[in-house]
């Protein structure tokens, strides 16, 4: 059984996280930035996406991946919500974006915020809180967010496609995309993490079940009976409309399944995999896996996660506070 922690115990380290950031943009970023502005913003963020997850639970991995995406291309500023204009497409138009869902829940928090507050809460602050407390309400761990992130005004396609981390990456590859981003090996294994809510993909997936390489049909780092149970699902490449859970059995909620799969060499993509190829991921995917551990990961979860969100952010008087999150004032 996992040991249980007290919530000040568990909350200290991360308090000490949120005030130890070493650039001065994070210096900036301060849990309770909105006390005097908009007291009420993390009351209105939570009402209303208890809400929204009543009716639609499976929305707690979008609204995550939605937040990890867009602190990956020019840091958390909520470049990832702003639609094309003119000739340029934005990163919402990338291959890797094209599956986002969850702008429709993003547009009505923002609203609720205008409403209560007008101009006063970026859309990247809203972003952080809408993934933190979608964790929450999918049963993860609680992390104090820090705010005063300010929204930017460029959005690429070609920046998102080249900066998102694919699906085929190896521990090489996936290492240096994260150190890129300032955040390291441990922070790549915790987060992947994430793959315990949602769902992929068939094209996600897929060129590990057919026509792998010149000497394997499927991939043999998966699990050979786990590959024939995906291709009756996932009949082709091309088939853009099948879903499958990245953490069968329990995609709604936070917990340590995703682990239990990858340790099965059941990971749906070759980035789950490869964590096994690594000695430093390998002992921590299998640690977690033991399922006697679920607090060190939450806590692990929720620091890592912090640092996620202080990627690149825009402070002070840098960029704005957009009115409208998909598209800039
Ligand atoms: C380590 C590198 C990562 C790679 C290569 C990767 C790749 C992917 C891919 C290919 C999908 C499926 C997209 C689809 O077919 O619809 C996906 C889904 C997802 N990813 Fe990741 N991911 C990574 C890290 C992360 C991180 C750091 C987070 C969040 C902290 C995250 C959260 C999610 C979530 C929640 C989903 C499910 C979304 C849904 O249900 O619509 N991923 N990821």
């Amino acid at each position: 059984m996992a040991t249980v922690r007290s919530p000040v115990a568990l909350l200290l380290p991360l308090a000490i996280l949120l005030l130890a950031g070493s650039s001065p943009a994070v210096a900036q970023l301060e849990v309770g930035y909105y006390s005097k502005t908009c007291p009420n913003v993390e009351v209105i963020v939570r009402e209303e996406i208890e809400k929204i997850m009543s009716v639609a639970p499976s929305l707690a991995g979008p609204l995550l991946r939605l937040h990890f995406h867009d602190c990956f291309v020019r840091g958390c500023d909520a470049s990832v919500l702003l639609n094309a204009t003119g000739s340029n497409l934005a990163e919402k138009d990338a291959e890797p974006n094209r599956s986002l869902r969850g702008f429709g829940s993003v547009d009505k928090v923002k609203a609720k915020l205008e409403a209560a507050c007008p101009n006063t809460v970026s859309c990247a602050d809203v972003l952080t809180l809408m993934a933190r407390d979608a964790v929450v309400l999918a049963k993860g761990p609680f992390w104090p967010v820090a705010l005063g992130r300010r929204d930017g005004s460029v959005s690429s396609a070609t920046e998102a496609a080249d900066q998102l981390p694919p699906a085929y990456g190896d521990i090489p590859l996936l290492t240096k995309i994260f150190v890129s981003k300032g955040l390291d090996l441990k922070d790549l294994v915790v987060l992947s993490g994430a793959h315990t809510l949602g769902t992929a993909h068939c094209p996600s997936y897929a060129g590990r079940l057919y026509n792998f390489s010149s000497a394997y049909n499927s991939d043999p780092s998966l699990d050979s009976e786990y590959a024939d149970k995906l291709r009756m699902r996932c009949k082709s490449a091309n088939d853009k409309a099948m879903l499958s859970e990245m953490d069968p059995g329990s995609y709604k909620t936070f917990d340590t399944g995703y682990y239990r799969h990858v340790a099965k060499r059941r990971g749906l993509f070759q980035s789950d995999a490869a964590l096994l190829t690594d000695a430093t991921t390998r002992d921590y995917v299998q640690r977690i896996a033991t399922g006697k551990f679920d607090d060190v990961f939450f806590k692990d979860f929720s620091e890592s996660m912090i640092r996620m969100g202080n990627v690149g952010v825009l402070t002070g008087a840098q960029g704005e506070i957009r009115k409208k999150c998909y598209i800039v004032n």
